[in-house]
């Protein structure tokens, strides 16, 4: 019998829905298909010169070594000032550590705090890794639908129904990723009231912050009270805000407790992020974001173009989004229909239908917990935006 064997742990985990999509399509790029991909899951814009030549002088002055594993203090302390300019919050540096990305901070918050048993509510739509992250620290993902027709939104009710026992934290994700959904302030005070009266934790990933259109506005749970701030963990990152989904920077604000049980968590694990990352990291939080307006209105030039673009095609319905860069729209009206010669029968189907027959890639809802939907990312030129659209509506007004 072979030696060679992989843990239940992993095996629970399955492999990414998206991933033979994903693989296609690169098959077929590479066969010199003309693709339009709208799977991108970052801002199409370059990091801002002045964050990348911070790194570059940390690089030559040889800050290559080894840093504290839970970040550097200025890094810290620049989070601390970054969160008192931006959310009017008061963080002491021991309150915020300095993760290898936003998917770290999320994987380390949940080590440290689940037991078997323990259950996380994640209102579905989600980010994928959320649940998958919950189950790998043995605790129990506890799904709450929500769908177009509620504007992808929890209800305060449907929270305190999914509330039990075991519940140890509310997942809120605002703004959205799959679906650019913004929370109204006083739904997320509504929200983060029941969790401080029935003593749930806050756990609230505001990684796209910066990426709101107005009239919406992005409001922390942590803002409210000295006591919601007590009850809530953000974890936050430099993603997607900054464009630097390649740096792997994530950082969370937090109970002391919980920051230093990550931190020694991360010492056994990744020990520092990127030594000269961070000093990128610390231009980034310390200048003023000079690059986000003209950013913004690329976005919602583009936000705009496919929310009306999606809902002229009868049978799909697409909510407008008020942040982040994707859409997600309901299209499951063509499901029992043929699409490109291809039986549509939920999200993945009807995906591989776009790819194979009108040559687009989309991320199908199954993904992230919602079979009526597609993703599109519109972080790609708005040209390549028109010429997919145009195919995607081309081929679902022939669909019989
Ligand atoms: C909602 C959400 N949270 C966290 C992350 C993690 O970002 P990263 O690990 O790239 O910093 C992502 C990335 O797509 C995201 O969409």
């Amino acid at each position: 019998m072979s030696p060679i064997k992989i843990a239940e742990r992993i095996q629970a985990v399955p492999p990414s829905m998206t991933l033979a999509i994903t693989a296609k399509a690169n098959a077929m790029k590479k066969q010199g298909i003309d693709i339009v991909g709208f799977g991108a899951g970052e801002p199409d814009f370059d990091t801002p010169d002045p964050i990348k030549q911070a790194a570059k002088d940390a690089l030559d002055r040889g800050f290559t070594k080894y840093t504290p594993s839970g970040g550097i203090p200025e890094l810290r302390q620049a989070v601390c000032a970054k969160m008192k300019r931006d959310r009017g919050l008061t963080y002491e540096p021991a309150q915020v550590i300095i993760n290898v990305g936003g998917k770290h901070s999320f994987y380390n918050l949940a080590q440290v705090t689940l037991d078997p048993g323990d259950e996380v509510i994640i209102p579905a739509p989600y980010w994928l890794s959320y649940p998958e992250m919950v189950k790998l620290a043995d605790g129990v993902p506890v799904i709450v639908d929500t769908g177009a027709d509620q504007g992808f939104m929890v209800t305060p009710d449907q929270l305190e129904r999914a509330i039990t026992p075991r519940t140890v934290a509310f997942l809120l994700n605002s703004p959205s990723n799959p679906t650019g959904m913004v929370y109204p302030p006083a739904v997320i005070r509504q929200l983060a009231d029941i969790c401080l009266r029935r003593g749930v934790m806050m756990w609230s990933d505001e990684i796209y912050e910066a990426l709101v259109y107005p009239p919406a506005v992005h409001q922390s749970p942590a803002e409210y009270s000295q006591a919601h701030f007590d009850n809530t963990v953000i974890l936050h990152g430099l993603a997607k805000g900054w464009s630097m989904t390649g740096w792997r920077l994530g950082f969370t604000c937090g109970p002391k407790a919980i920051i230093s049980a990550m931190d020694n968590l991360q010492s056994h694990q990744t020990s520092n992020p990127t030594s000269f990352a961070q000093a990128g990291g610390v231009a980034a939080l310390t200048q003023p974001m000079d690059h986000l307006p003209a950013w913004l209105a690329s976005f919602d030039d583009r936000r705009r173009l496919c929310v009306q673009r999606l809902n002229a095609i009868p049978g799909v319905k697409c909510p407008e989004p008020q942040g982040a860069f994707y859409v997600f729209p309901d299209m499951s009206a063509f499901y029992g229909k043929t699409v490109c010669g291809k039986r549509v029968t939920d999200s993945l189907t009807l995906a591989e239908a776009l790819l194979e027959g009108a040559q687009v890639a989309t991320v199908p809802g199954i993904a992230f917990g919602d079979d009526r939907c597609q993703r599109l990312s519109y972080a790609i030129a708005k040209a390549s935006i028109e010429k997919g659209l145009d195919r995607i509506e081309k081929f679902l007004r022939e669909a019989a």
